[in-house]
């Protein structure tokens, strides 16, 4: 990293990072990160790929833009039609034109009940008669194309690949070296069902070839990491989500994938998928904007991101339940939106020192990441660094203050409103503009307005769950620019 600043690039995208729990003074990535940023160099970082568990973010200091995945529009279509023709959908990237449509033997390889056999890891099929059936493998233990190859090898014609509950309704088009079909959780349980309920279970897969504008896209992929922020709770990560499921991307040489298997391109996933395709955002907004600050970038990226499908409705994770904040940040990011943002939540390198001090990092320890002397004289709390969201832990009856100051990058004359607010039951948000009326009104571009936002919680208030979440939306007098602020409560 410190070569690339050394070489002047504008944006590092970096697909890597530990999801071990650290602090930022022991996290390489944020010390280097925060050089880049003083040099006006943007990065964008990967969450990782460990969720669906909590708390399993990397790379979450504020001065980087984490960056989760989720689904485009587009499958790579194979389906099952099962012998009492019910057609359930999944996907493979290999579909041969030749491929027969006619019924075969289902088998789901289990011995006396125990499951182990259903992995189809190598050698697992061996004592078990598949030759010309179609096999339903489990998800899990050995990766996928290594289940074709032992299910091809044992002479199987074909292989579902069914999910565990776990990884629910993400599946993923993979390059099978047979005819496959990697149907989610529900579909698995529903043709295990179909097993059960005869004797002489038959079934076809079919190829669908590449189908567009599937209507619950974006959805949340299983494994991009959730929140909350463990380094720091008062900032809410992670900050977008991006496509990262099913990305068609070329290696510059050949990549021996398996062993004997070298390709030079390929289709993958993961949030390695989604921070390259931000960084990409992030070059075409800073050649538009070369004064824009890598901060103010980010709050632009933040602020315009979409939170519904292609079908209106609400953004859903791997089980179809709507993504929380701690799974989706801001939203999927939306790059049209992103270069009009109207207004900006900018943070210069120092801010970070007064944050950094609150967070309860000793002087020492502040300058290991600022690299700069510091005395901590001045601290601030986590929720008050200038930052596009809100991460709030609020006992009953506790008010929070905190302000934020946005800076003018819409149209001279402009004012904006706060026009949708939501917050759990029991939660109250109020806002009020510093030496103003409620209206945030402004004469000039790249003037600034300092706004407070109290958070407070009834005193008779008891939440059953831990977490809840919100958002405020400011909108612009003409209509043309909104600008989202998503909110995450803790209830202590
Ligand atoms: C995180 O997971 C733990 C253990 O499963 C659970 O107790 C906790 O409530 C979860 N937190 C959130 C934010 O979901
Ligand atoms: C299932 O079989 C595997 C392999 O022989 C064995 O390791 C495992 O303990 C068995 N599981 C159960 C639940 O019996
Ligand atoms: C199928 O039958 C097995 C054995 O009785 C049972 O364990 C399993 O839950 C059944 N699966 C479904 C999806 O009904
Ligand atoms: C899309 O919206 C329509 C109308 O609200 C609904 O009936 C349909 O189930 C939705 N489809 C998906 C895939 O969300
Ligand atoms: C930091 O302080 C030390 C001790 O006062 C001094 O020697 C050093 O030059 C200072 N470093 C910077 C970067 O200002
Ligand atoms: C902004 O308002 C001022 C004062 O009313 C006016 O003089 C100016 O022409 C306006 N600018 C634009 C672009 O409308």
């Amino acid at each position: 990293m410190d070569a690339a600043i050394e070489d002047g690039v504008d944006v590092l995208s970096i697909s890597l990072g530990a999801t071990r729990h650290f602090g930022f003074k022991d996290d390489l990535i944020a010390i280097a990160s925060f050089s880049a940023i003083k040099k006006g160099i943007f990065v964008s970082c990967s969450a990782s790929n460990a969720g669906p568990s909590n708390t399993s973010l990397a790379n979450e200091a504020p001065w980087i833009l984490t960056v989760g995945a989720s689904t485009i529009d587009r499958r790579f279509r194979t389906s099952v039609l099962l012998g009492n023709k019910k057609l359930v959908h999944g996907q493979s990237l290999y579909q041969p034109k030749d491929a027969d449509h006619k019924h075969h033997p289902l088998v789901y390889p289990v011995k006396d009940g125990n499951e182990t056999w259903a992995f189809c890891a190598p050698g697992s099929l061996d004592d078990i008669d598949v030759k010309g059936k179609i096999v339903l493998c489990d998800v899990g233990n050995v990766g996928n194309y290594l289940k074709g190859q032992t299910v091809k090898d044992a002479g199987g014609v074909g292989m579902i690949i069914a999910n565990d509950i776990v990884e629910g309704e993400s599946i993923a088009a993979e390059p099978h070296v047979l005819l496959a079909s990697y149907v989610g959780y529900k579909e698995g349980v529903e043709i295990k069902s179909y097993l059960n309920s005869t004797a002489s279970p038959v079934a076809t897969i079919l190829c669908g070839g590449t189908v567009l504008g599937h209507k619950s896209d974006p959805e949340m992929a299983f494994f991009s990491s959730r929140g909350p922020s463990y380094a720091s709770p008062g900032i809410l990560k992670p900050d977008i989500t991006g496509p990262g499921v099913d990305i068609l991307a070329a290696w510059p040489e050949s990549i021996e994938i398996l062993p004997g298997i070298k390709l030079k391109y390929n289709v993958l996933r993961g949030t390695s998928m989604s921070c390259p395709h931000l960084a990409g955002v992030v070059a075409l907004l800073k050649s538009a904007h070369p004064d824009w600050s890598p901060a103010t970038i980010k709050s632009a990226i933040m602020t315009t991101a979409s939170n519904v499908n292609r079908n209106g409705s609400a953004n859903v994770d791997e089980r179809g339940l709507p993504a929380d904040v701690f799974t989706i940040g801001s939203g999927h990011v939306y790059p049209q939106k992103a270069d009009e943002p109207g207004l900006v939540f900018d943070v210069q390198p120092e801010d970070y020192i007064p944050y950094l001090c609150g967070l309860g990092y000793t002087p020492k320890e502040v300058q290991i990441i600022v690299k700069k002397n510091v005395t901590c004289s001045k601290t601030i709390p986590e929720a008050q660094l200038n930052y596009p969201s809100f991460s709030v832990s609020l006992k009953s009856g506790e008010h929070k203050a905190f302000t934020r100051t946005v800076t003018n990058v819409g149209p001279e004359n402009s004012s904006y409103l706060v026009r949708d607010v939501s917050v759990p039951k029991g939660v109250h948000v109020a806002f009020a503009v510093v030496d103003s009326e409620d209206v945030m009104r402004f004469t000039s571009v790249q003037q600034t307005k300092t706004f407070k936002v109290t958070f407070s919680r009834d005193v008779n208030d008891k939440k059953k769950d831990l977490y809840g979440q919100g958002y405020m939306t400011f909108v612009s007098d003409n209509g043309k620019y909104t600008v989202r602020i998503p909110f995450s409560f803790k209830f202590e």
